[in-house]
């Protein structure tokens, strides 16, 4: 098969890793891609949210398989695109439809959604700028501290978590009335604050059939002992070592049953991953947000643990006969750090040559931000590279990346040297 995967972020990279390893992957294209893809694939300079481009592409290098990474192109409806255009209904795209990826493109859908289908998730309203009064009542009636959502698509930015009541008030309003998240803010989902440790769980979907993926925990803020701002996730565990058999039965139970039949009451076309954010509160398990694709950087640790061919696997979702396939998992535990841009998530510089990457020995090295100048890899966004590894358990496996990092350099590399201490 032709394939052509859609990104350009570590996932994509450790996306275009796993399906090479497939005997059924003949042509492999990454658009945009990095520097790690354009060592693997063909990178191809298209703009993922450029469909009409994308279908040019497809049909002349006759592509049999769209692998859509990030959740613009899916919210703008490409499964859509896909399936209602002649020429490219019999292109397999990996991705929901668009109804399907409202469920990451609107908070106040993914809440109406859960509450429809009886998913376990925190109390919640939702507010415009004509019930912003309202909204501010409702802030008083909870108890702190506060959490506000932009609605839409905010790049991960868009949820604040307040302990002081009329600073909550006040950025309602930010929200609301000055268009603090743009468009993303014109409703705001308040909700309930879950006191609780925090697990991702991805399941592979064709709409019916489903499929647990391996679990994974990722690092979301700059500093350690997660502290400072939040960022795209600077490392992440799989499998996180607290999701034992009786909490997964929960989150089976509770929650991934009752979404795929939820799509499928709703007949909405879902034939992608959902991943699905968990608070475990006390003993039980909580959804906090939907996402409609992989996470970055879980990918980098839920694809190396999967055996089985992967190519073979999205086909059957293609087919919706996923339960057709089988899926089989490493036992062993994956990790990834993530290397930034010193100064990521705020200003950061660019072009930075980095070294080190052939040195690199026993750790797979997924490449985010990169591009290649001169016949030299040089840093091209905040997350640089995800440095993965494997091992008996997380610590072994943390052992091995930080032991590569070492012969690693940029200009002002930073990373966290914490990951996993909330764990033991
Ligand atoms: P989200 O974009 O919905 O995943 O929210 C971003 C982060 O905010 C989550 O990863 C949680 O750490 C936190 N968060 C979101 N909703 C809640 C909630 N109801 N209670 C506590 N923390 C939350
Ligand atoms: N690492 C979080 C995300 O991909 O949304």
């Amino acid at each position: 098969m032709n394939i052509l995967i859609l990104g350009a972020g570590g996932r994509e990279h450790a996306f275009a890793h796993k399906i090479l390893e497939s005997k059924h992957c003949q042509k492999l294209y990454v658009a945009p891609g990095n520097a790690g893809t354009a060592q693997i694939a063909e990178n191809i300079d298209l703009k993922v949210t450029d469909f009409e481009a994308i279908k040019a592409f497809v049909l002349k290098e006759n592509i049999n398989m769209v692998v859509v990474g990030p959740e613009d192109p899916l919210v703008l409806g490409i499964y859509d695109f896909f399936t209602e255009d002649p020429q490219l209904k019999d292109v397999a795209l990996i991705g929901p439809s668009e109804r399907g990826a409202l469920l990451e493109g609107s908070k106040e859908r993914a809440k109406e959604f859960m509450y429809l289908h009886n998913i376990p998730t925190a109390a919640y309203e939702c507010f415009t700028a004509k019930s912003l009064n309202a909204g501010k009542a409702f802030l008083e009636s909870l108890k702190p501290p506060y959490v506000l959502k932009a609605d839409g698509l905010a790049g991960g930015k868009g949820v604040l978590i307040i302990d002081d009541l009329t600073e909550a008030q006040e950025e309602l309003g930010h929200m609301l009335l000055d268009k603090k998240f743009g468009d993303a803010g014109r409703k705001v989902v308040i909700e309930e604050f879950l006191d609780g440790i925090e697990l991702s769980v991805f399941v592979l979907t064709d709409g019916k059939n489903y499929k647990i993926l391996p679990t994974a925990k990722d690092y979301k803020r700059i500093g350690e002992g997660n502290t400072g701002l939040n960022t795209g996730g600077m490392g992440a565990i799989s499998p996180v070592p607290f999701a034992d058999k009786e909490l997964m039965d929960k989150i089976e139970e509770r929650i991934v049953k009752p979404t795929i039949k939820g799509l499928q009451k709703e007949e909405i076309d879902y034939k992608g991953f959902v991943f699905i954010g968990i608070i475990k509160v006390g003993n039980e398990p909580y959804v906090i947000e939907y996402n409609v694709r992989m996470g970055d950087p879980e990918t980098e640790v839920v694809l190396p643990r999967i055996k089985s061919d992967f190519v073979e696997l999205l086909v059957k979702v293609s087919q919706q006969k996923l339960n057709k396939a089988t899926l089989e998992i490493d036992d062993q535990s994956a990790v990834t750090v993530m290397l930034t841009s010193g100064g990521y998530p705020e200003d950061y510089e660019k072009g930075k040559e980095i070294t080190g990457i052939d040195a690199v020995d026993g750790s797979i090295i997924f490449h985010a931000g990169t591009a290649e100048k001169d016949g030299k890899i040089i840093t091209n966004g905040g997350r640089v590279i995800a440095v993965t590894s494997m091992g008996k358990d997380y610590k072994e496996a943390l052992k091995k990346s930080y032991q590569n990092i070492e012969k690693l350099h940029f200009d002002k590399m930073y990373y966290r040297k914490d990951l996993g201490f909330d764990l033991s």
